[in-house]
């Protein structure tokens, strides 16, 4: 299945249960949000959890890119991309958390035809604050599927204060063999879709408040699906990737590890890029410059001749199309070149000054001040490159 076909399933599957399609938003959230990017299809949805109404009902569905920084380390193994698609629904303060969970099980099973022996499910057991969520857990029972209870991988938020809850997540089996152990003692369970009983909201002090309205959000990861679906073992081979596969390796020879971190931040570049974001040294601009920057560094480790001239304008065309991006294909490949050639000349000039005897013994925390404060040298680059 295709993963344009997997949206579309999905969306027609909710509409059919009376939700409404609402348009996802950029990866930039509206003014005032603490946060640099979406994170998740809540994300821009705040306001609606927390109690306004919203003009679409009470029940949405949609599609929506996401920028997760804080899993940059984790780009590269079989499930984690810097930018993805999150499928997503909401009750607000329509139906709970069961409801939510049996149709996302008839999704999954009838609609896309999983074997039902092939899932797991994880639910939330209960702290000193909240009690454990014998709903979902019920449900799952019902349903035959077995379940693991945890209680800080089962409990949701968005940061540090804000709407959250207990959250119920489903794992499907990747493994060769049949199912065994459990989701948080074995990574071949990947996590496909979470169900969130947002009902919640921290508040700045830690304390817990119930929010106005019972609401329920999930949030399934599209290209994790897709990839199980088409019997790909990465997220790398799903078939939104395929241009990338076909074209990046005869550009450039890299070992699996390295074409899947050059693929990852190059496509998200050029996503940021094309919602307007401009490299940067603070914020927004720092994330995109950090992710031009660490695909520069892997290209140049076997080959400095190597660069975003190579790269075919077909790798950028259908990165903005898919995310429907007018931008055009030529200004993200000349501001992606702007930025190469400032990273050359900033390393040029890095050299130098570590040359200098000052820098030859350990550096102490005022040389890596001074670095940075009148070279312009971060601290992990000063660091690479006296390892050179
Ligand atoms: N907000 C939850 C998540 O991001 C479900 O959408 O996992």
């Amino acid at each position: 299945m295709k993963t344009e076909q997997l949206v579309s399933t999905f969306i027609e599957y909710f509409e059919e249960r009376a939700h409404r399609r609402i348009v996802g938003s950029t990866l930039l959230p509206p003014p005032g949000d603490p946060v640099l990017f979406t994170t998740s299809g809540m994300h821009p949805l705040t306001p609606y959890l927390e109690g306004r109404p919203h003009p679409l009902g009470r029940r949405l569905v949609n599609v929506q890119r996401c920028l997760r920084t804080t899993d940059l380390e984790e780009v590269g193994d079989a499930t984690h991309l810097t930018v993805f698609e999150m499928l997503g629904t909401w009750s607000l303060g329509d139906y709970e958390g069961p409801l939510s969970l049996d149709w996302g099980y008839g999704l999954l099973t009838e609609g896309l035809g999983i074997d039902p022996g092939l899932l797991h499910a994880t639910v939330f057991a209960g702290d000193s604050q909240i009690g454990p969520d014998t709903a979902s857990l019920q449900l799952w029972q019902d349903r035959g599927v077995p379940v693991e209870l945890t209680v800080e991988d089962n409990w949701w938020s968005n940061g540090p204060v804000g709407p959250c809850g207990p959250d119920s997540e489903i794992f499907l089996w990747s493994g060769d063999c049949p199912p065994e152990s459990t989701p948080t003692r074995d990574d071949r369970w990947v996590e496909v879709w979470n169900h969130v009983m947002m009902t919640h909201r921290r508040l700045d002090e830690g304390s817990l408040v119930p929010l106005p309205q019972r609401n329920v959000d999930t949030g399934l990861g599209l290209e994790r699906l897709a990839s199980l679906l088409q019997g790909k073992s990465s997220v790398f081979e799903c078939d939104v990737f395929d241009p990338w596969h076909r074209l990046v390796p005869t550009l450039w020879p890299l070992d699996e590890p390295s074409l899947r971190l050059v693929c990852d931040h190059l496509r998200s570049a050029i996503v940021v890029l094309g919602d307007g974001v401009r490299p940067a040294n603070t914020g927004r601009g720092y994330v995109l410059r950090r992710l031009v920057r660490r695909v520069l560094t892997v290209l140049w480790r076997d080959d400095p001749s190597r660069g975003v001239d190579d790269l075919p304008v077909q790798l950028v065309e259908h990165t903005l199309d898919h995310f429907r991006q007018d931008m055009r294909p030529g200004d993200v490949l000349r501001l992606l070149l702007e930025e190469e050639r400032r990273f050359r000349r900033l390393l040029e000039r890095g050299r130098q000054v570590l040359a200098r005897p000052r820098f030859q013994g350990r550096l102490t925390e005022e040389d890596f001040h001074y670095l940075h404060d009148t070279h312009g040298l971060p601290r992990e680059m000063v660091t690479s490159l006296r390892q050179e």
